[in-house]
This record gives C-alpha cells, sequence and structure tokens, in this order.
C-alpha cells in the first residue's frame, strides 16, 4: 500500500502473508515456534533459526508436514558471523526477507551482590546483543528493498520487576530490546522498516517449565497466577495474532512500539 491512499482491501485480507519470507529465531521451539507456526499459516515462507539443530528440524518438518515452506538455518545468533550467514541463507534460498523475528533468549535467576560476571554477560550476549546483531543484518537487506518488518521478543519484565525471584539481567535486557526497538524504529521509518516487539507474560514454554517442574515451583506458579488479573498462565497461542499483525499491512502505521500480553499483569 503506498502512503497517504486509504486502502478498501477487507481487513483479514490485510493480515495475509502471502509471497512475504521470513525468518525467526530460536523458532526450533516454544514461543519462537509458536511464532513460525502463525506466520507460515498466515501465508509466508519461514527460516526457523536455531542452535539446536534435532529440535530445529523437528520445527521445521512440522511446518512442511502442515504445508508450510520452511527451511533450518543453524545458528548462534550471539555470533555476528553466524548472523550474517543467518540472513544470506534465506536469501539465497528465497531471493528476499520481509520479515525477521528476533526471539531467542535465555533466563537466569540469582541475586545480583553474587551473580557471576559470566553469567550476566551471557543473559546480554544473547538477549540484547544478539537481537541488535540480528536487527543490523536483517535491515541491511530489507533497507536496499525499501520494505521490512522487524519484531522483537521483549517481556514484560522489560516493564516491570518480577517478584519474588530476582533476574536483574534479565529484566536489564529486556528493557533494553524495548528501548533498542524504539531506536531502530526511529532510525529506520524512513526507509521503509517497522520495528516494534511483543513483551509476553509468563508464557507455558521450556523456559518457564524449568523454574516450575519441582514442588517449590508449583508453589511460584500459584503465586504467579494469583498476580494475574486473567487468572492463568499465558499460552504460546496467546501471542500468535499479535505477531502476524506486526509482520503484515494491518500494522503498516506502527513503529517503535511495544506490544504487552500478559493476562494483565502488568496492570497492577
Ligand atoms: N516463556 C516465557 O514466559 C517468556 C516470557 C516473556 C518473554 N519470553 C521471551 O521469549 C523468548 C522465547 O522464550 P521461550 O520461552 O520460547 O524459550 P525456550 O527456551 O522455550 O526457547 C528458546 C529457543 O531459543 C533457542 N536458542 C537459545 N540460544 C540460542 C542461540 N544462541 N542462538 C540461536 N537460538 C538459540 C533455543 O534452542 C530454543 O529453541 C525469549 O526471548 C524469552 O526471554 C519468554
Amino acid at each position: 500500500m503506498s502512503d497517504n491512499v486509504q486502502t478498501s482491501k477487507p481487513i483479514l485480507e490485510r493480515f495475509r502473508l502471502d509471497g512475504r519470507v521470513a525468518l525467526v529465531t530460536g523458532g526450533a521451539m516454544g514461543i519462537g515456534f509458536g511464532y513460525a507456526e502463525a506466520l507460515g499459516q498466515a501465508g509466508a515462507k519461514v527460516a526457523i533459526v536455531d542452535i539446536n539443530k534435532e529440535f530445529a528440524h523437528k520445527a521445521c518438518e512440522t511446518l512442511q508436514a502442515a504445508g508450510i515452506e520452511a527451511m533450518v538455518v543453524l545458528a548462534d545468533v550471539t555470533q555476528p558471523d553466524q548472523v550474517k550467514r543467518m540472513v544470506q541463507e534465506v536469501v539465497d534460498r528465497w531471493g528476499r526477507l520481509d520479515i525477521g523475528v528476533n526471539n531467542a533468549g535465555i533466563a537466569h535467576w540469582h541475586d545480583s551482590e553474587t551473580l557471576d560476571y559470566a553469567d550476566w554477560k551471557r543473559v546480554v550476549d544473547l538477549n540484547l546483543n544478539a537481537v541488535f546483531l540480528c536487527c543490523q543484518a536483517e535491515a541491511q537487506v530489507m533497507l536496499k528493498a525499501g520494505y521490512g518488518k522487524i519484531i522483537n521478543t521483549a517481556s514484560m519484565s522489560g516493564h516491570i520487576v518480577n517478584r519474588p525471584q530476582n533476574q536483574a539481567a534479565y529484566n536489564a535486557t529486556k528493557a533494553g530490546v524495548i528501548h533498542l526497538t524504539r531506536s531502530l524504529a526511529a532510525e529506520w521509518a524512513s526507509r521503509g522498516i517497522r520495528v516494534n516487539s511483543i513483551s509476553p507474560g509468563y508464557t507455558r514454554t521450556a523456559l518457564v517449565e524449568q523454574f516450575i517442574s519441582t514442588p517449590e515451583g508449583r508453589e511460584l506458579e500459584k503465586l504467579w497466577i494469583s498476580l494475574t488479573p486473567l487468572g492463568r498462565m499465558g499460552l504460546v497461542s496467546d501471542l500468535q495474532g499479535a505477531v502476524v499483525y506486526l509482520a503484515s499491512e494491518a500494522s503498516d502505521f506502527m513503529t517503535g512500539s511495544d506490544l504487552i500480553i500478559d493476562g494483565g499483569y502488568c496492570c497492577w
């Protein structure tokens, strides 16, 4: 759609992604896989980018079995050369890159006064530095095309401080992703790239299950649910509509925004 022209295209058609090419980092499982599936169902070709070879191939086969055109790119997104290769492999295969979903991330809980500096750096490297590297490599292709949609995974932890667990590195990186998103949005808006983020609340994935699978963890889960106005934890499927919206022309007047999807947790 050109600027300043009212579209008459029906609203659900504006959510379609036919002919678009997407990549999703951390796409082998959890939220990333949910994003890849949603983008594929909306019509995009999807590259699953992940460090986990076995899960990446399984995810790709699942998408292909559902009729989605998909490929695997094995990459550690904390490594600049691997990030450049990630984008190149997608462009070599499909000739373009329209949608970059920068989602791979880790959580780490530890009291700050004794947090090992190596652990701090590990979290910052994946949750923030790698998001920048991916945005940069994706933009180098998108700026030439004059079009692109970048969607970063932040977290409600970029807005609030979770309790009772101590996770300063995680919270700081997610706040960083939200402001990085705004900064890149402002920088690239006039050249056709929209940059937005999604901030999930507690969502049932392996990342969270590692903390709540013990008896103490189950008590924590009850506490989190009691602090969530909608009274449950999020599911990956709760996030799928948002990624399709941000990837599609339905959101063309939106950039630098963060969509919080947390069952209302941040409301109080
Ligand atoms: N689950 C939640 O409650 C929740 C809440 C808010 C935000 N998030 C964010 O959502 C994102 C995805 O979380 P999830 O719960 O699906 O996690 P997950 O652990 O289930 O999946 C993460 C994926 O990232 C991949 N990965 C890890 N390191 C990588 C690297 N260096 N290079 C490439 N891939 C790598 C893993 O192999 C895995 O497939 C993260 O950024 C996380 O911080 C999660």
